[in-house]
Formats: C-alpha cells, sequence, structure tokens
C-alpha cells in the first residue's frame, strides 16, 4: 500500500510522449509570438533582440575586461585574443556575492561589483589600465544597442533594489565614478546563452544555440532579421535571448505542474514567474525534491514520519547533492550518508525513496528542455527550408555538467521530438566569459571602423 502512495506521487512528473510533443509545439508558438512587434498579451517568452549579428571570424585580437554575473560564481576575467591562430589566453578570479547584497540596495551591488574588480587589477598589477570590458549579465536587459541594457526583471536569487527598469550598464558606469579610481571602457552587455554561444562559435561555425542549464534555465539562437519585427532592417541574423524560463506564466503549463512546483514558486523570490525555469533549473530541482519529501513524511512514507527542522529549511538540496545522490557508482549507504550530511536520518529503505524522487524530478526536467530544444531547431530547419538540418548547440551549467544523467535525456529527447535534426552538442570549457570578451573585440572593431 505505502509503495502504491509513492508511485502516484512518481507519476505526477511522467510525461508522455504526447504531452512533451505538446509542451514542443508550445514552446514554438510562443517563441513566435515574442519575436512579434506587438507583442501578444499572452506572451510569455520575452525573446530579446542581442545587437550580436555574427560569429568571431579569427581576426579579433587584443586585452579585454569581463565580467560574470549571475551564475553560482562570479568572476572577473582578463582575457588575451591573439587573432590568426585562435589562441585565448584567460586569467580570472572568483568573487562572492553575499546574501545581503544580492538582496540590498542597487548601489550596494554596483559599488560590490567595482571593489571586485579593483581588487582583481590590483592583483594583475593592471591598476591604472584602460581596457575595453565586456559585461556577462545573466538576466533579462531589454537591449537598444549593444552596450545599452535595460533590466527587465530580476530572476534566481538576486533582488537589489533600484535596478529593475534601470541601465545596467549606466549603473556600473556610475559605479567606476563614484569610486574614481580607474576608469573602464564598457563596450558589451552580454547574456550567459549568448557568451556560451559565441565561446562555443569560435571553435564550431555551426554553432547557433547557446543553453544554459544551471542555477537558472535560458537558451538563445541566431534568427533571421527578416522575423524579428522590432528591430529595423531584413538583412542577416541577430542572435535572440529568448527568456524561454519565463514559459508557461500565462499559464499554458498549469496541465503538468503539480503542487510541488506551486509550493515551490509560491517560497520564491519571483511568485507567479519563471515557472519553466522553476520545473528545470538548478536552483529550484532540489526544492521541488524537498516538498515531495515533506509530502511524504506528512503522510508517514518516509523518515518514519518525521519531519525534521533540516527538512523544513529551503536550499538544502543543492544541484551537487542531487547530482551525488543519482550517481550510479554510488551504493544506497552512501546516499544515505549524503543524507545525513544534510541533517537527515534515513533508513535505507528511505534511501531508495529519495533517490527515486530525484531522478523523477531532474528527469522531468531534462525532458522539459529536450522539448524546448526541439522547438528552437525545428523553427531553424523550417525557416531555411532545409530536408535536414545539422546544429551545434553550445551548453554550458552546472546542472548539464554536473548530473549524471541530465545530459543524455536531454540529448535523447530532442532526438526524439526534432527527427530532421541532427543536433552536437558542445560543451562550454571557458564559461561566458570567454564569448564576452570575443563579442567586446567584435564590437570594438566595429566601433572603430565607424570612426
Ligand atoms: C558559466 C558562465 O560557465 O555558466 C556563467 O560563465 C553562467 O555566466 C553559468 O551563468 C551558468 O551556470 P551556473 O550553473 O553557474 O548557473
Ligand atoms: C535566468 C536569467 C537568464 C539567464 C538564465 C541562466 O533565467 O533570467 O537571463 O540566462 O537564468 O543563467
Amino acid at each position: 500500500a505505502q509503495r502504491k502512495q509513492i508511485d502516484k506521487v512518481l507519476a505526477l512528473f511522467r510525461l508522455t510522449r504526447e504531452q512533451l510533443v505538446g509542451i514542443r509545439d508550445k514552446m514554438r508558438v510562443e517563441l513566435e509570438y515574442g519575436l512579434k512587434r506587438d507583442t501578444h498579451p499572452l506572451a510569455t517568452v520575452k525573446m530579446l533582440p542581442t545587437y550580436v549579428c555574427g560569429m568571431p571570424d579569427g581576426t579579433e585580437k587584443g586585452k579585454f575586461l569581463a565580467l560574470d554575473l549571475g551564475g553560482t560564481n562570479f568572476r572577473v576575467l582578463l582575457v588575451k585574443i591573439r587573432s590568426g591562430r585562435r589562441s585565448v589566453r584567460m586569467y580570472n578570479k572568483i568573487f562572492t556575492i553575499p546574501l545581503e547584497i544580492m538582496q540590498g540596495t542597487g548601489e550596494e551591488l554596483f559599488d560590490h561589483i567595482v571593489q571586485c574588480i579593483a581588487d582583481f587589477l590590483d592583483y594583475m598589477g593592471l591598476k591604472g589600465a584602460q581596457l575595453p570590458l565586456g559585461f556577462t549579465f545573466s538576466f533579462p536587459c531589454r537591449q537598444a544597442s549593444i552596450d545599452k541594457g535595460t533590466l527587465i526583471e530580476w530572476t534566481k536569487g538576486f533582488k537589489a533594489t533600484d535596478c529593475e527598469g534601470e541601465d545596467v550598464v549606466d549603473m556600473l558606469r556610475e559605479a567606476i565614478k563614484r569610486r574614481n579610481e580607474f576608469d573602464l571602457d564598457i563596450v558589451a552587455v552580454v547574456n550567459d546563452t549568448v557568451g556560451t554561444m559565441m565561446t562555443c562559435g569560435y571553435e564550431d561555425r555551426n554553432c547557433e544555440v547557446g543553453l544554459i542549464a544551471g542555477t537558472g534555465s535560458n537558451m538563445c539562437y541566431m534568427e533571421e532579421m527578416r522575423n524579428i519585427e522590432l528591430v529595423e532592417g531584413d538583412e542577416g541574423k541577430m542572435c535572440i535571448n529568448t527568456e524561454w524560463g519565463g514559459f508557461g506564466d500565462n499559464g499554458c503549463l498549469d496541465d503538468i505542474r503539480t503542487q510541488y512546483d506551486k509550493e515551490v514558486d509560491e517560497g520564491s523570490l519571483n511568485p507567479g514567474k519563471q515557472r519553466y525555469e522553476k520545473m528545470t533549473s538548478g536552483m529550484y530541482l532540489g526544492e521541488i525534491v524537498r516538498q515531495i519529501l515533506i509530502d511524504l513524511t506528512k503522510q508517514g512514507l518516509l523518515f518514519r514520519g518525521r519531519i525534521s527542522e533540516r527538512l523544513r529549511t529551503r536550499g538544502i538540496f543543492e544541484t551537487k547533492f542531487l547530482s551525488q545522490i543519482e550517481s550510479d557508482r554510488l551504493a544506497l549507504l552512501q546516499v544515505r550518508k549524503i543524507l545525513q550530511q544534510l541533517g537527515l536520518d534515513s533508513t535505507c529503505e528511505d534511501s531508495i525513496v529519495v533517490k527515486e524522487v530525484c531522478g523523477a524530478v531532474s528527469r522531468r526536467a531534462a525532458e522539459l528542455y529536450g522539448a524546448g530544444l526541439a522547438a528552437v531547431v525545428e523553427k531553424r530547419r523550417e525557416d531555411q527550408g532545409f530536408e535536414h538540418l545539422k546544429i551545434t548547440v553550445g551548453v554550458d551549467g552546472t546542472l548539464y555538467k554536473l548530473h549524471p544523467h541530465f545530459s543524455r535525456i536531454l540529448q535523447e529527447t530532442v532526438k526524439e521530438l526534432a527527427p530532421r535534426c541532427d543536433v552536437t552538442f558542445m560543451l562550454s570549457e571557458d564559461g561566458s566569459g570567454k564569448g564576452a570578451a570575443l563579442i567586446t573585440a567584435v564590437a570594438k572593431r566595429l566601433q572603430q571602423a565607424r570612426r
């Protein structure tokens, strides 16, 4: 009887092929809506023009600074690009952003960022150098050019005040001015998906999609200019940051959302927003698992029916724990050890159930990603009128990199849902900072050519 109750919960996370096809098709509709001038009232996938119009061609060169804000780590980088041989050298330092700064005032946040840049310049012996800077800022920004980006709204764990509706490049410039110690030439603001696509595009010219499966969930791709109503001109292509994390915010995923998804949403910093992201990305998968475990415990099916203080604590199941628990090389005894580290006393049966719960949640996430990605590659194939499309997707993010099954399930799902596309997945080894520097190099070259 107990087994039946557990199976009933797990079954809520199983998606049929028909459901996945349905999700792919809804995503396709949302992508099309978002490209229209008069955005549909129900459109939730933002489809933001990035003003990145081409791949690096190998002639880029120079020394650049890059900032990488919005993922697990905040990094400052120095990127040296040599032309011809496509060789790039990078130096970087990771800084932490304390919670009180992530959720403090905008001024404090940007002062902190500039403090980190100052430390880095000091550390590299570059004080006083005036370098061009590319800013990877992994949040939705409305752009009117490559060096302007108005933050639409914070996502993930950020909530600093007085930033939404403001230009993040201006905020960075002002913070640099306040410090009055050095000058930097901020040339480009770039989403992490776009940086990732560029990093991979530097090596593989077929790379036209950037995918992040990390703290957050997002995708960008090269779109035909003639399809982008919001931007003048019909020639060539432009990269669109889809911000697909907001898919479902109009209720179109309600038929597959469970009570656990709703609980996670309600307990988040941005209730009602980023519903697809909350079903798929690293910041939330552990929370879904925790909600299920609480429910199973309440039903007396786990942890001897006792809900510990730990289990009530938000955020205990980080992506790395899920990844460890689901690793097939791990014996159940070790699963119990991990649970113990998390302060959860489990029996052997408990640990089996926990592993199953993790598996169900992460499998659904990978399948949802696959359905979303299938919509995009199919769109690219149709738009170009190809019978068959060969395309490379540049990928980054801790979920993709650390999880033992996520990438495989994602790839299988895309294959199944976009059978006429031959999709190669290319892991970005250098994060999106390198891509931001490449974009900066191209923008700088164009800037100088115009003068
Ligand atoms: C990194 C990028 O490699 O991947 C970051 O450089 C990006 O900018 C990140 O946000 C996504 O992964 P995560 O898991 O750190 O959110
Ligand atoms: C969130 C952000 C998006 C970013 C993604 C991955 O969805 O809104 O801009 O690309 O996380 O980091």
